[in-house]
């Protein structure tokens, strides 16, 4: 059994493992939902027990939070059930998992960062359907199912709050951003380089968390994108999250401790501005970015995680 199959490969963080995984010289197979649809349990245990890779990464998912409030069925059906197919076909083809997850496992509305085996109490239905996930993946793959949970995430591949103000700052004098939700702005390179660290690592099964360290607001995460723009920062306004309702409830506090990975000689990623300068060149490059402009509209985070 040799290498790695990614599913949900076509998406934001499954496109940048994909391509640090080509990047290292391993051997993967990457799997858009349109190769491999991971609600479809006959389908999934096929191509796990054709293709028998030594590490199995689940990216497929639901990730749209505020839809999975009126189709939490369907959210659950890949969230849920489809992590469940693929941990039952790693467990038939004897293949490492690791499955993707989310700080909206949590009621989000600590003081403290959540540390991997504190109380899960999901708010939102998308939180639920990623619960499910995690619980059939631990429960199937006792020895080799891990669950990385990670928040807040930015890439070139997916629409993202980054990438939304970036493009906000070429467009309009001002925006409007939340100052009283907390988290740890994350690269996807980032939490891709600690997937292939802890899958190589191989430690004891079960739940870790990858995400920056340090913490902020969506409100400083974009006065610093406005800074490495070179734009100015004061036309970044605060705001609160009242006046952005949602149909789902956004977590005030969803800063992760990393305990687990740092135990496993995991490099930690560190903090989440020194993430950023380093994913800026990438993120520019690939977004060819408009640097100054006009037009005036409020900005609120996706808040997807
Ligand atoms: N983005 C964040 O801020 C964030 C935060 C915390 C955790 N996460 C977790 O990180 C993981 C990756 O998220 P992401 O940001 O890369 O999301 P994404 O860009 O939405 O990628 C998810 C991918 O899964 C695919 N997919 C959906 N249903 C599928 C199915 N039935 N079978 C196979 N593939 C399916 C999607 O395909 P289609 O596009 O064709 O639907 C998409 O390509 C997810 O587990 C997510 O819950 C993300």
């Amino acid at each position: 059994m040799t290498g790695w199959l990614v599913t949900g490969a076509g998406g934001m963080l499954g496109r940048d493992l994909v391509d640090v995984l080509s990047g290292l010289g391993q051997d993967v197979t990457g799997l858009r939902r349109e190769d491999l649809d991971v609600t479809d349990a006959a389908a999934v245990r096929a191509l796990i027990l054709r293709v028998r890779p030594a590490v199995v990464v689940n990216c497929a998912a639901w990730t749209a939070v505020d839809d999975a409030e009126a189709h939490e069925d369907e959210a659950l059906l890949v969230n849920g059930r489809g992590a469940e197919n693929v941990a039952a076909a790693c467990a038939a083809s004897r293949s490492q998992l690791v499955h993707v997850s989310t700080d909206y496992v949590f009621r989000g509305d600590g003081f403290a960062p959540y540390a991997e085996y504190d109380c899960t109490a999901p708010r939102t239905a998308y939180g639920r359907t990623k619960l499910a996930g995690e619980q059939a993946v631990l429960r199937l793959l006792p020895e080799t199912g891990y669950v990385v949970r990670t928040a807040w995430l930015y890439g070139v591949h997916g629409s993202n709050f980054v990438r939304t103000m970036t493009g906000l700052a070429g467009r309009q004098p001002y925006v409007d951003v939340v100052v009283d939700q907390r988290g740890q702005p994350t690269w996807t390179v980032d939490v891709a380089d600690q997937i292939v660290a802890l899958a190589r690592a191989a430690p004891g099964a079960g739940v870790y968390h990858a995400t920056s360290s340090g913490e902020a607001t969506w409100y400083e995460l974009a006065v610093e994108v406005f800074r490495l723009l070179g734009a100015d920062p004061a036309r970044v306004r605060a705001t609160t999250t009242a006046a952005f309702p949602r149909p789902a409830p956004r977590p005030a506090y969803s800063v992760l401790g990393h305990d687990r990975l740092a135990a496993a000689g995991v490099k930690p990623i560190g903090d989440w501005r020194t993430a950023l300068s380093r994913a800026w060149p990438v993120l520019t490059a690939a977004a060819g970015t408009q640097r100054r402009g006009g037009g005036s509209r409020a900005a609120q985070p996706r808040g997807m995680s």
